[in-house]
């Protein structure tokens, strides 16, 4: 890597600007034209009108019924949004298309790990939703009921979203490579009526058994009267008779015909959960209407997808970039996605762009631990394919590091596509702070926020911060946000909106400099980003402290090469306990065994105590300054501070 051109990227000095035809050809610069505004600046300015924004773009989609108000804001911070609009995602990404063209058109190209592809056309998609739409509805499921969903990245998983959304069922997607008791909670919390799962599937040319976890969550979650399994490895799994059935065998004669349920657009259109500061996850809730309106106007103006691209966001459904942008927004906007089910450098290290090139994938959009992880496996990997049909690419997750940002640019977008650095979280729902395809880029920044997006840095005291570092936070209200966490609306303000009233705090810190530029630094709260992926070091301690063997446990995150940050755990064996490599070992699987191997901690240390304030609570900010071997500060406060040294001492 040219030294000299990380030195300068390191200071923040490049800019790329946008292409001239990229900007001339985009959507967005469009929609500007037709609008009558002339440039960025005075698109955010005009957006600043967020209702009317909002209002125009939203008019992008089928309504059964218009909304009488774009925004109620009189019961903050429960906002509404196209209040009393009547909608159905479902009708809007998939039945609408059956009127156009479009209808013939691919909806998904899927690659299996071993190699066999599938592709569904549009109306292949409607008839499959359809037939599972009427099977939910035999199987005793209502507008309301809540399904859950434990599938890997096959093609039955958006088709089950989508047949809920249909029939205005409540579905929650657990990511496939969670624990059994993962989907329990998960399944408890929302009182899941049914489970969709499957007989396994590949990963690294393994099976992966998901029947058998969904059977060992299963046995502690009254609320599930059937499960669904989905053939896909078609190895014998265990059937419960009264139970469970194969999906092929229960759509076998529905009709192909469903019609769409006419919703609110504020009923709940799913749940997703994600980690918190607590032991227990938090439920986010999203709606149809607003939902709709916000995921397919940003994928349309970021991504600047048009008829002819094939799309490819690399994640996985199962967390929020895969609903947003795997499943409801390219179907909304009509596009045709890539979907691949298996591990990325599997069989070999170029499996990810031996896919591009075969499939020739347009837009590409990944988060930069797989940015790293490509990095590492090295240049000839990328160099051995024709990579040119690729003409932007995206990432997400955490902030993308310079040499990832180089190397990205370079190797896979030879140079010639900008890259869209999109900020954003399970809670937003849609990109929020992003670039446009009219965006100046400086690498590392995920740029200003979008048109209708309003987002700011705040101090300790609320006041706003230029070229500091200090709390992201979004001033507005916006069409696509989450409207409370599931069964707890108390947790919803305590979380969002109580550290600055009337402010959606977003639990990172970041800096914005002078150009309105922001610069996204990590979380502010003890949540750890994993490879992306958010998990709370609590929950890694109550699964620790769940092992018999434990008395005490704390996690903290570390900066890790590849994932971003790892966990590393101290832990306090109860008094009968010997430490040993053996149960260290045992604690580290454990904890993967609990949560999911992505919570697996990386180091474990035994220690005799941990730091205390005299309150008895563990001193977290200290753990952390010495498990990075940062200086410790002020420990006055601390009732035990012998402590700290015995960090240093952890085996
Ligand atoms: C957290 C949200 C929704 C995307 C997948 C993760 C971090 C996300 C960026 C980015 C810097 C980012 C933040 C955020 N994050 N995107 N482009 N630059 N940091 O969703 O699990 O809800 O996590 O991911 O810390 O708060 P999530």
């Amino acid at each position: 890597m040219a030294k000299k051109e990380l030195d300068v990227l390191l200071k923040e000095e490049r800019v790329f600007e946008p292409p001239e035809d990229l900007v001339e050809r985009s959507n967005i610069k469009q929609w500007m034209d037709e609008q009558g505004i002339a440039d960025y600046d005075e698109l955010l300015e005009k957006a600043e009108d967020r209702e009317w924004y909002w209002g125009e773009v939203a008019k992008e989609l089928d309504w059964f019924k218009p909304w009488d108000k774009v925004l109620d804001d009189s019961d903050a911070p429960f906002f509404k949004w196209f209040v009393n609009g009547k909608i159905n995602i479902t009708y809007n990404a998939v039945d609408r298309h059956m009127k156009t063209w479009h209808k013939n058109k691919v909806a998904y190209i899927w690659e299996g790990e071993p190699g066999d592809i599938k592709k569904l056309t549009y109306r292949d998609l409607y008839i499959e939703v359809n037939k599972f739409a009427n099977a939910l509805k035999s199987l005793g499921i209502k507008k309301g009921d809540r399904v859950g969903i434990y599938l890997p990245m096959v093609l039955e998983l958006p088709i089950a979203m989508l047949a809920c959304a249909k029939i205005g069922a409540i579905h929650s997607v657990v990511f496939s490579g969670f624990s059994a008791k993962s989907l329990r909670d998960r399944m408890n919390d929302c009182e899941a009526k049914l489970v969709i799962t499957c007989d396994g599937f590949y990963r690294r040319g393994k099976i992966v058994a998901s029947k058998e976890s969904a059977d060992e969550a299963l046995k502690d979650a009254p609320s599930v009267k059937n499960v669904v399994v989905v053939r896909r490895t078609g190895e014998d799994v265990d059937m419960h008779n009264d139970r469970d059935i194969y999906w092929d065998e229960l759509v076998e004669g529905e009709s192909t015909h469903a019609d769409a349920e006419e919703m609110d657009s504020e009923d709940i259109l799913y749940i997703l959960y994600t980690s918190g500061t607590t032991g227990r996850p938090k439920g986010i809730v999203h709606v149809q209407g607003g939902y709709a309106v916000g995921i397919y106007n940003t994928l349309k103006n970021v991504f600047d997808l048009k008829k002819e691209d094939i799309w490819w966001c690399a994640a996985d459904v199962g967390w929020v970039t895969g609903h947003s942008y795997i499943v409801y927004a390219p179907l909304i906007a009509g596009v045709t996605s890539f979907m691949y089910e298996g591990a990325p450098a599997y069989p070999h290290g170029d499996r990810w762009w031996e896919m591009v090139e075969k499939h020739g994938i347009t837009v590409l959009y990944t988060a930069p631990t797989a940015i790293r992880a490509h990095m590492r496996l090295g240049d000839e990997w990328p160099k051995k394919h024709n990579l040119s049909s690729l003409r932007l690419l995206g990432s997400v997750g955490e902030p993308i590091n310079p040499e990832a940002w180089i190397w990205y640019h370079k190797l896979i977008g030879n140079e010639k596509c900008q890259i869209m650095d999109t900020w954003w979280q399970t809670e937003t729902g849609n990109f929020m702070i992003s670039p446009l395809p009219i965006t100046p880029l400086k690498p590392g920044s995920a740029t200003r926020p979008l048109p209708g997006i309003t987002a700011d840095i705040f101090n300790e005291d609320g006041e706003s911060l230029i070229n500091k570092g200090g709390h992201l936070v979004i001033t507005a209200p916006w069409p696509a946000m989450l409207r409370t966490l599931y069964k707890d609306d108390e947790r919803y303000k305590e979380v969002y909106w109580s550290r600055f009233p009337g402010v959606y705090l977003a639990g990172d810190v970041a800096r914005k400099d002078s150009e309105g530029y922001f610069w996204i630094q990590g979380r502010s709260d003890d949540v750890v980003n994993i490879s992306g992926h958010r998990l709370g070091t609590m929950e890694v301690e109550s699964a620790l402290v769940s092992h018999p063997a434990v008395a005490e446990a704390a996690a903290v995150g570390i900066p890790h090469e590849i994932k971003g940050e790892a966990i590393k755990v101290y832990v306090v064996l109860k008094k009968d306990q010997t430490p040993s490599a053996e149960l260290k070992d045992e604690l580290r699987i454990w904890v993967g065994k609990e949560i999911g191997p992505i919570a697996r901690p990386d180091e474990l240390g035994f220690v005799e105590d941990l730091p205390k304030t005299r309150s008895g609570k563990i001193m977290r900010r200290v753990i952390k300054a010495k498990a990075k071997g940062e200086p410790v500060g002020d420990v006055s406060t601390l009732s035990n501070p012998e402590a700290v040294d015995g960090l240093d001492n952890a085996e």
